[in-house]
């Protein structure tokens, strides 16, 4: 029996080894399933930093990011913000809606810190009167760079229209997770987030909210318990990650 049981696990680990993905980017990679409508989002392991100039595999950031992901998906859709999520899947895969994914990523910056400080000169921690939304093109090649509405509608990326209704979603994505994370003892001091358009043309949430795509810093102390960690070489990067998800859970 044990033989037998033995066998099978080798025969599923290796047809999932096996299994080409449709997709794989720098933190995920995206595979088919028997719904065409559904795909299951796995999260890898490697992080990488400033355009993958800088990378390094951290075990279980894989499974750190997929259960805050979930969870933050979960509290925005019973916030009656839609996301691409269909299913818990699980470790370190998530059950996705198959989305085309717009080539704008957008940026939200509460309080300064990052390229915004490289770029302006303006003192990391300064506290903006309101938040900064950002455009930037999706491309490795180019290193996303910062772009306008104007950029995207002659560029083809999305409409005046569909701007308009990035920006103000981008907006009510991030007072719905500074009052969450503010729960938590965590400042939410910048994000990214991607949108991707369903079979049906209707916009969502999609690719991933974790320590990898957010700065959070504890409410009290100021630390960093996100990617800066990596990007700034401070350590305990999982230990970051994991403080975030324990107190997300506990919350
Ligand atoms: P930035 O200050 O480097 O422009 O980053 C702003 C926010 O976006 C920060 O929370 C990190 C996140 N981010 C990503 O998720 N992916 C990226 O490729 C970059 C550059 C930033």
């Amino acid at each position: 029996m044990r033989d037998a049981l033995l066998a099978l696990t080798d025969e599923v680990w290796q047809v999932s080894e096996v299994m080409t993905p449709l997709y794989e980017g720098k933190a995920k990679r995206l595979y088919a399933t028997d719904d065409p409508e559904i795909l299951r989002m796995e999260f890898k392991d490697e992080a990488t930093a400033f355009n993958a100039e800088k990378k390094a595999i951290f075990e279980n950031k894989g499974k750190l990011n997929k259960a805050i992901t979930t969870l933050i998906y979960q509290m925005l859709e019973e916030k009656g913000v839609k996301t691409h999520l269909a299913g818990e899947g699980d470790e370190i895969n998530l059950m996705v809606r198959k989305v085309e994914i717009l080539l704008v990523e957008v940026i939200v910056r509460n309080v300064a810190a990052g390229s915004f400080c490289k770029r302006t000169g303006v003192a990391e921690g300064t506290e903006f009167k309101k938040p900064i939304v950002e455009f930037s093109y999706k491309s490795d090649e180019l290193g996303d760079p910062l772009i306008n509405d104007d950029y995207a509608r002659e560029m083809g990326l999305a409409s005046e229209e569909e701007c308009a209704l990035l920006k103000r979603d981008a907006l009510i994505v991030n007072e719905v997770l500074i009052d969450f994370f503010a729960k938590s003892g965590l400042r939410l001091i910048d994000f990214k987030i991607e949108f991707g358009r369903l079979s049906s043309g209707e916009i969502v949430l999609a690719d991933e909210v974790s320590p990898d795509t957010c700065r959070l810093w504890d409410a009290k102390t100021g630390e960093k318990l996100d990617k800066d960690r990596f990007r700034q070489d401070l350590g305990g990067v999982m230990e970051g990650y994991q403080e975030v998800l324990r107190r997300l859970s506990d919350s």
